[in-house]
């Protein structure tokens, strides 16, 4: 799948911008809602899926005339859409843009739209995920792409009550990187809420490890801390490393966590085509 079908044209409504390198999330995750919403669209009765940090549904690509479909949109628009949409923003504008773009671009789409921090509004998002039952099954794909390392682990563990899996961006490769000392030796609970856990802290110890080896640790600390809610582990080369590409600077992995063998195999799908000739580095 190439960039063509991310295309549009600008709306003049309000668009984040956003460096070259979101164009490989795009195209990674465009080709996972393709693969999951149809594949799972005869095993379920209902399929939704759940955006906590949703944007404005427009990208726009920093000193080009390239506007993308965001995460959002790429959902509406995929071959056998979900039965529902959940869309979380707590910047009202961005929001707002999101509600016009989905309504003109996707006009039946069932959405859902809850202004604020997904963290704090968790209850009203679990709320409008539909109620499974055994003659009306519900799956839920939930995609979790913040700024940096600030989710919330508890946020997922709610969610995690249903059947659901995550796309998550562990933005870990500058944070961790520029961050490290506050986080190790100050008493920041930043990861410790993105983990779940402080025990972390003493794992990282005992291993002796470099301070370059944080990045790599802090994203098998998260798959570690999904395996306590019955996912199935998500080892680093199983996970997407994208690198900026003006200094090939680590910047975030790409990861799913699922409990569903079938859903590990699209995802397989997505790291084969991900690991063309520019990318070929995962860690
Ligand atoms: C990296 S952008 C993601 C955009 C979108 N997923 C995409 O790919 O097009 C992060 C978005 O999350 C919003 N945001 C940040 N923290 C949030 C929170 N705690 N709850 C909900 N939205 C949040 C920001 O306003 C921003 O629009």
């Amino acid at each position: 799948m190439g960039l063509e079908n991310l295309e549009v044209d600008d709306d003049g409504l309000v668009c984040a911008d956003v460096h070259h390198w979101a164009e490989e999330k795009y195209r990674l995750l465009a080709l996972y809602d393709k693969l999951f919403s149809s594949g799972m669209k005869n095993k379920w009765d209902q399929r939704v899926y759940i955006d906590l940090y949703a944007g404005a549904g427009f990208s726009h690509i920093q000193g080009t005339s390239t506007i993308l479909k965001g995460s959002p949109i790429i959902a509406l628009t995929v071959d056998c859409p979900f039965d529902r949409y959940i869309f979380c923003e707590e910047n009202e504008e961005l929001l707002a843009a999101l509600r016009v773009r989905s309504a003109r671009i996707a006009p039946q789409a069932n959405v859902s739209y809850i202004h604020g921090n997904c963290d704090a509004k968790i209850e009203e998002v679990c709320g409008a995920v539909p109620k499974g039952s055994s003659d009306n099954r519900v799956l839920s794909l939930c995609m979790v792409d913040p700024f940096d390392f600030g989710i919330k682990f508890s946020t997922l563990k709610r969610l995690s009550q249903v059947y659901i899996d995550f796309v998550v961006l562990l933005a870990i490769g500058m944070d961790a990187n520029r961050n490290y000392d506050h986080y190790v030796q100050g008493n920041s609970p930043k990861i410790d809420e993105a983990l779940g856990n402080t025990e972390w802290r003493e794992r990282w110890k005992a291993a002796g490890a470099r301070r370059s080896d944080f990045r790599q640790f802090l994203a098998l600390e998260f798959s570690r801390s999904m395996e306590s809610l019955r996912y199935l582990p998500t080892p680093l080369d199983r996970m997407k490393l994208v690198r900026s590409d003006e200094k090939n600077l680590p910047l975030y992995y790409l990861a799913l966590f699922s409990r569903n063998d079938t859903a590990h195999k699209f995802w397989d799908q997505v790291l084969k085509y991900g690991t063309d000739q520019s990318s070929f580095n995962f860690e």
